[in-house]
């Protein structure tokens, strides 16, 4: 398998020629949001420029190329995950994916009262408070599989924690604090073996590594565009088809049926199939053809390069931070890690290391990263400092953010 070409990616990314604060940017914020390049924002503009209708309704030539547009993306975006087209429901972003799931099985009395939610301390907050919500709504309670002081998580907790009573087990693939890439393939398994269903938050996986639903025999996979070169405001929830069939829509509306009627008393629906019937209303059409055009430039790139690149930079980076003796958050061997690098300075807030940072054109992330019973667990109740990478990063670029906190952690000890 060839290299990058991250001089011509590059290329394709305007944002990235901008300076800030005089400095060129390095963006090492990718967890949060990734930039996007010209065959994206072309996409949707010329989706807006020539293509413009409501889907799924109106007859005449714009309407009929619009929801064409808008159906091909689905089939793009669901092959990109190794789904069938029905499989993939479009939503705004991860989190709205992961409501949509819990409200689903809520809604289909699929969590009934004394039954268990599994979660774990590692969880974005987008993939515990949904089930936090949902559990008490349904009458079932939450369980939280603990993780080691690296962050990993502990499998002989995760076996005790999922027993007969659970129905779900909501966990992500890759941590967005410490990068930790959980075995997903096992935890499915585990959820499996109690007749549970697994719901993989795919936010920070699927931008940054081949992500197969059928390899993980995972039963919801949530994910956002906008973490994966994809415009905001467009996301996906894989459902698997037997599963989509046996579930009702807990925000139906127009564009989710195929027949109502109405006594004078209350009225009766009935369901479009899966995809559709989770669709009400109007959907993000510019978004989905924008997220299609950047699953096919990370397609051209090839996922494996992608994930090779990124362990290459995380590499490089645990080195600076190392060399540099700060701490470091998440596991020391880069096999169990994605390029999502936590570290602090001893003696600076995580907010003062990331503006320092900023002055000198860098952009992380410093807080809590939604994670907060993460970050207290790993004894940051203040959170951390996260520098998050891509495929248009450079090894320079790493070398320069080694070079710019250099000076902050002298100026820290000063
Ligand atoms: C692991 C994880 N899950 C869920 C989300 C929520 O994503 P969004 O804000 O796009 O809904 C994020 C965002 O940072 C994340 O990192």
């Amino acid at each position: 398998m060839g290299m990058l070409d991250v001089e011509a990616i590059r290329r394709d990314f305007p944002i990235l020629g901008k300076k800030v604060h005089g400095k060129p940017l390095i963006y090492f914020d990718n967890a949060a949001t990734s930039q996007k390049p010209r065959q994206v924002i072309e996409a949707v503009e010329n989706f807006y420029r020539s293509q413009n209708a409501n889907i799924g309704r109106s007859l005449h030539e714009l309407a009929v190329t619009a929801t064409e547009a808008y159906e091909e993306a689905r089939k793009i975006v669901s092959a990109f995950i190794g789904a069938l087209p029905e499989e993939l429901v479009f939503t705004k972003n991860a989190t709205e994916s992961i409501n949509l799931a819990a409200y689903s099985l809520l809604a289909s009395g699929l969590l009934p009262r004394g039954s268990e939610i599994v979660v774990t301390r590692m969880e974005h907050h987008s993939n515990l408070l949904p089930w936090q919500q949902v559990a008490r709504l349904a009458g079932a309670s939450l369980k939280v599989v603990e993780v080691d002081d690296e962050g990993r998580l502990l499998l002989d907790d995760l076996e005790r924690k999922v027993t007969d009573k659970a129905r779900v087990v909501a966990f992500t693939h890759v941590s967005n604090v410490t990068g930790v890439v959980n075995p997903v393939e096992e935890v499915c398994r585990v959820a499996h073996e109690h007749g549970a269903l697994c719901l993989v938050d795919g936010a920070q996986s699927v931008p940054h590594l081949p992500v197969d639903v059928r390899r993980i025999e995972a039963d919801f996979l949530a994910f956002s565009g906008h973490k994966m070169l994809g415009p905001m405001g467009i996301g996906g929830l894989f459902i698997r088809r037997e599963l989509a069939e046996r579930l009702e829509p807990p925000f139906p509306g127009g564009g989710a049926i195929s027949l109502v009627d109405c006594s004078e008393t209350s009225c009766t629906a009935e369901w479009l199939a899966p995809p559709h019937r989770f669709e009400a209303g109007t959907p993000n059409v510019a978004g989905a053809v924008g997220l299609a055009a950047a699953v096919e430039y990370l397609s051209r790139v090839g996922m494996e390069r992608v994930e090779l690149h990124e362990r290459r930079l995380t590499e490089k980076a645990l080195k600076v931070l190392e060399e540099l003796g700060v701490i470091v958050y998440g596991p020391k061997d880069l096999r169990d890690r994605a390029g999502v690098v936590s570290f602090n300075v001893p003696g600076l807030t995580p907010h003062e290391v990331a503006q320092l940072l900023d002055m000198e054109g860098i952009a992380v992330r410093s807080g809590h990263h939604c994670a907060l019973p993460l970050v207290k667990r790993l004894g940051a109740p203040m959170g951390t400092v996260r520098a998050s990478f891509y495929l248009y990063n450079t090894v320079e670029e790493v070398e320069a953010f080694g070079l710019a906190l250099e000076k902050i952690v002298k100026l820290a000890s000063t």
